[in-house]
């Protein structure tokens, strides 16, 4: 048996019909930049993340990180917080926003930002960064939030704007709250293979203050208040009307594909229990959207191509932190300065994981990594 790590064809089953007929209303509408359908979607989503009237469509996730960062101020020359072990994205918007990287490690268990480490980076850079230090990106890795509450109490306290990168963690909670609505700004990204993905790229902003949602929109569009007249320097970033069609289409399934990934993710937990397999922490701060099953294991090359031997397609989330990648050389943290996320790096694997895959699929995941982990 073949089970391929991610398969979007299969969502035709579940949608196909209704995104085809959204597709062709966008085009009989001959209007595709800024209209009816995002502002739909926009409303739509705000409904579904319990943020109504505050999410703003962009161009993917990571200009929704970076319109994140222009809204709360943060211009060239200032300093972000961040993780190590995150999709260079994150890294990508802090750098086009003008910023610098701080990194901070994660803790141990969820290899989410830990906040005793945040703390302490703050401490120390401080007196050197002064009001430089703008603001922190916690990550929402996997699916699952970083522990927020003590993230927002110490950026509080070192007044630092919080941008969550919930590009991984559609309907996750924290605490009862959506990924994305906790911060001072929210990321989502919409790239196909998401939890809630459109056909192409795309992205969302979540702003917590209702007098941001105008500004972001600006931001979004060349700064235009209106037409030709441009109060802020701002970017093009526009979630396009067919991208904001598909994902109207496709958002009253993202309940029930995520708790496709719960089943999934409950026999992964439940049935693979080879020796030297470490199976992802559960937080018990809130519920995981289980965007990817990360699990750990000391021969992560040999396990992946044991395993692509019987059929079972992986990947890597993500095999070189930020720091080690040539592009943030120059940032100068060297090798062995952030040892959970370099750690974590070298035997992370990812199982399939998509809403679309069968029992049986899942049970030959579970038979395949038991005999060879
Ligand atoms: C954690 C994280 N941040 C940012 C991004 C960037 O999103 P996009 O690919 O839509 O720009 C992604 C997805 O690729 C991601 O997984």
């Amino acid at each position: 048996m073949k089970v391929p790590f991610g398969d979007l064809t299969r969502e035709m089953a579940d949608c196909g019909d209704e995104i085809r007929s959204a597709v062709d209303r966008v085009l009989a509408s001959g209007w595709f930049i800024l209209g009816r359908e995002l502002d739909a979607f926009e409303r739509a989503f705000g409904e579904y993340l319990g943020a109504p009237e505050r999410v703003v469509g962009v161009a993917s996730g990571t200009e929704a990180i970076q319109l994140g960062l222009m809204a709360a101020g943060v211009e060239a020359g200032d300093f972000v917080v961040t993780v190590p072990n995150t999709a260079v994205p994150t890294a990508s918007a802090i750098t086009a926003a003008g910023a610098t990287l701080l990194l901070v490690d994660v803790a141990e268990d969820g290899l989410t930002m830990d906040p005793e480490a945040l703390r302490d980076a703050l401490a120390r850079e401080r007196p050197r960064l002064g009001n430089r230090l703008k603001a922190v990106v916690p990550v929402h890795l996997y699916g699952q939030c970083a522990d927020m509450d003590p993230i927002l109490e110490i950026a509080r306290e070192f007044d630092l704007a919080v941008v969550e990168d919930a590009c991984q963690a559609h309907g996750a909670t924290y605490r009862g709250r959506q990924a994305g609505t906790i911060g001072d700004f929210g990321a989502f990204s919409f790239y196909p293979s998401k939890n809630l993905g459109c056909y192409g790229d795309g992205g969302a902003v979540v702003a917590q203050r209702p007098s941001d949602v105008e500004r972001l929109r600006m931001l979004r569009n060349y700064g235009q208040s209106r037409r030709y007249y441009h109060d802020v320097k701002g970017i093009n970033s526009r979630l396009d009307e067919i991208q904001a069609a598909i994902l109207s289409a496709k958002l009253p399934h993202l309940g029930p594909w995520i708790d496709s990934r719960r089943r999934i993710a409950e026999a992964y937990a439940a049935h693979i229990g080879a020796g030297r397999v470490r199976h992802p922490s559960v937080m018990g701060y809130g519920e995981h959207a289980w965007h990817l099953y990360a699990i750990r294991h000391p021969e992560r090359e040999r396990l992946m191509s044991d395993l692509e031997a019987r059929g079972v397609g992986t990947l890597v989330h993500y095999p070189v932190p930020i720091h080690l990648q040539r592009a943030y050389a120059d940032l100068g943290v060297e090798a062995g300065s952030l040892p959970i996320a370099e750690a974590a790096a070298s035997e992370l694997v990812s199982l399939p994981m998509f809403p679309q895959l069968t029992d049986a699929e899942v049970a030959h995941v579970c038979d395949s990594v038991n005999a060879v982990g």
